[in-house]
């Protein structure tokens, strides 16, 4: 058996037969940037997520640029950022020329919650990561950084469709930034990302960053950039959309499947809350100490698996700070993430959960 650990040219042939059609519909239209489909992505966004103002943009990377410079943080600010994310979180920082601040993490990969103890007066904005889309606890989040007069952006890129207490992920903070890289719950065809904003100002702000300074066409006010959305990504996306309650079941069910089959491991440490609402099941990361043992023996079974991911920032080079880290660092040996996703397969599922079981036999 080969168990890819997601294969995204599996998609069901109903799926793409409606990419397909829509695809024409887009070519037939003739728009290729801005239009109608961008309009609807926005706005169903905004409704099934309750966000005032939601920006599609050409990227997650870019999201996480554009909210920083639409709030104004750049040379001299302080940014503090969990050690443990991927790369975009911190380069963003380093592009606006703010400084970056590193913090551990939770042993599950969350901002650790006194990370408080690192602002200083320089401080403008704190980024938790709703890593493995598990979201950080907001409310206390929020209650802190107010209490300090910070920013929120919230790096909500693995966390499409989390909910804690009925308030999407994204939505808490002064602007929340979205992904959606194939790889993604939602998922383009390409590179697409939304920023997400309460604030009239800051999402005005946010749009005009991302064409250019314009708010009408020749007209420009700042000195902005072009990081808008295809419009045929917005249009596939729109599809990707029909399906992805659905796909949140199976997630969820293979994720209990999992947490089911291993829970006689006293080896393994099991992603925690993963079925809850405020965890969009992105990712399945389980940690052992025999990760890179383990790793291999699943991959002798043809069974794909990744590391989300085998480096802490603050030890790359163009991110290098002193600091322990121990938790992100733990999770950086010891992570492993298993296959989960919607075109999984009941019996590669239980392959997955009986190789994993013999190893530790
Ligand atoms: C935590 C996190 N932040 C930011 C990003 C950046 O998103 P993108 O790849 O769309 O630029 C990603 C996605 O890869 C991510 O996982």
């Amino acid at each position: 058996m080969k168990i890819p650990f997601l294969d995204l040219s599996r998609m069901e042939e109903s799926l793409k037969s409606r990419l397909k059609s829509r695809f024409s519909e887009v070519l037939e239209a003739g728009i290729f940037s801005g239009g109608k489909e961008v309009e609807a992505l926005e706005r169903s966004i905004s409704d099934f997520f309750k966000s005032k103002y939601s920006i599609a943009c050409a990227n997650g990377t870019d999201a996480l640029e554009l909210a920083l410079r639409a709030l104004g943080i750049g040379p001299g600010d302080e940014v503090i950022v969990p050690a443990m994310t991927w790369v975009s979180t911190a380069e963003a920082v380093v592009l606006v020329g703010a400084k970056l601040v590193f913090w551990d993490t939770d042993q599950h990969g969350l901002l650790r919650p006194d990370w408080e103890k690192a602002v200083t007066p320089k401080t403008k904005a704190v980024i938790p990561v709703h890593l493995y889309g598990k979201m950080v606890d907001m409310y206390s989040l929020m209650a802190k950084a107010k209490q300090h007069h910070l920013f929120v952006i919230e790096d909500a890129a693995q966390a499409f469709g989390s909910f804690q207490n009925r308030k999407a992920a994204g939505t808490w903070g002064d602007v929340g930034c979205l992904s959606f890289y194939p790889t993604k719950n939602l998922g383009s065809l390409g590179e697409a990302g939304m920023c997400l904003a309460q604030d009239a100002e800051i999402s005005e702000k946010i749009r005009l960053l991302l064409n250019h300074g314009q708010p009408i066409r020749d007209q420009h006010e700042l000195v902005g950039r072009n990081s808008r959305i295809d419009t045929v990504q917005a249009a596939f996306l729109n599809v990707m959309l029909e399906d992805f309650e659905r796909n949140q079941t199976k997630r969820k069910e293979i994720a209990e499947s999992y947490l089911e089959g291993f829970s006689g491991i006293s080896e393994l440490t099991l992603p925690e809350g993963i079925l809850a609402k405020d965890h969009n099941a992105h990712l399945f990361v389980i940690q052992t100490r025999q990760r890179d043992e383990l790793k291999k023996f699943l991959a002798e079974k043809g069974i794909g698996t990744a590391i989300h991911y085998p480096t802490i920032l603050p030890d790359m080079k163009p991110y290098f700070s002193l600091g322990d880290f121990p938790n992100a660092r733990n999770l950086a040996n010891q992570g492993l993430s298993l296959p989960l996703n919607p075109y999984l397969k009941e019996a590669e599922l239980g392959f997955v959960i009986d190789s994993v079981c013999n190893f530790f036999r």
